[in-house]
């Protein structure tokens, strides 16, 4: 067990699932002390008491200024002082609907969460930081930032947002020592990138699974399943003091589809080519 973070204290919004709880249990691994901050109290609760006195749950909706001063608030109190705030939580919208048809109550909750949210947390914990010699800011963009394309409009325009946001904090906080970076996850297999129906079975979410699982991999040059470990590890980088020089990035966890075209893609060109060569 490694102790990349040992003394530092950390707070991870939505921690209670997906890519957020295994960066939760990978920080504590390290030896952080981490606030788990979620809307589902249920699964916040379990974590926290799984993991013991380095770890305590906080209700806390990051779309809420005053919930979120308070996350802070606790993390202090609790913990002693605030180094590392992982600003994770997000949701997604309809994934089918089309642009005409997207809802206004849509795009104002996608966007609460997910830019507003990442906003307050970086205010908020950026306060605290720059009056107590710095500290580390990530936060968790997507795919979708990079890649504009066909639907989920308000959540790409969401995440890009993210990516342009934290890039101008990164230059504004500098001077108080405090590092801001964003995470671009592809695609990593949760309970968010999942296209079983709400109150669907398990047998029939594990047959979408399998089915879509090629599809989802057709434009990733690494074939294989993205975890949430995956983006935990990116995390913790950008949360250590191995990351002292670096602010200001965009890292992808991505397998390579923001590189460029995938290499069936290009296949499927060559092919096509040497047919009409052909005659
Ligand atoms: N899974 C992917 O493929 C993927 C890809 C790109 C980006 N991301 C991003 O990674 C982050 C985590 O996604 P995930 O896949 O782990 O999702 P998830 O749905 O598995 O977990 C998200 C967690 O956030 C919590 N949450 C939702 N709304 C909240 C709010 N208002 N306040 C506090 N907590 C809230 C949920 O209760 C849940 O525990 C999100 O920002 C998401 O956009 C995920």
């Amino acid at each position: 067990m490694g102790q990349e973070l040992a003394g530092k204290v950390a707070i991870v919004t939505g921690g209670a699932g997906g890519i957020g709880r295994a960066t939760v249990e990978l920080f504590v691994r390290e030896g952080a002390k981490v606030v788990i901050a979620d809307v589902d109290v249920a699964a916040g609760e379990q974590l926290a008491a799984s993991l013991g006195a380095q770890a305590l749950f906080r209700r806390t909706d990051v779309a809420i200024a005053d919930e979120v001063q308070e996350l802070v608030d606790v993390a202090v109190e609790s913990f002693g002082g605030l180094d590392i705030m992982f600003n994770n939580a997000g949701i997604s919208c309809a994934m089918f609907d089309r642009f005409l048809d997207d809802e206004l109550a849509d795009f104002h909750r996608v966007m609460g969460v997910n830019l507003l949210g990442v906003m307050l947390g970086s205010q908020r914990a950026g306060r605290y930081m720059a009056r107590h010699g710095g500290g580390s800011i990530i936060n968790n963009a997507s795919i979708a930032a990079h890649n504009a394309g066909f639907a989920l409009m308000s959540y790409r325009a969401s995440k890009a947002g993210v990516v342009h946001f934290s890039k101008s904090i990164a230059i504004d906080l500098a001077e108080y020592g405090i590092r801001v970076n964003c995470l671009l996850p592809g695609h990593i297999v949760t309970e968010l990138n999942s296209f079983a129906e709400p109150g669907s079975s398990p047998e029939l979410a594990q047959r979408l699974q399998q089915a879509l699982d090629p599809v989802w991999l057709s434009n990733q040059p690494l074939k294989r399943r993205g975890r949430p470990q995956d983006v935990a590890e990116a995390a913790l980088y950008l949360a250590s003091d191995r990351s002292a020089q670096v602010t200001g990035i965009v890292l992808p966890v991505d397998g390579g589809i923001t590189a460029g075209d995938p290499v069936n893609h290009l296949n499927e060109i060559m092919k096509t080519r040497a047919r009409v060569l052909e005659g």
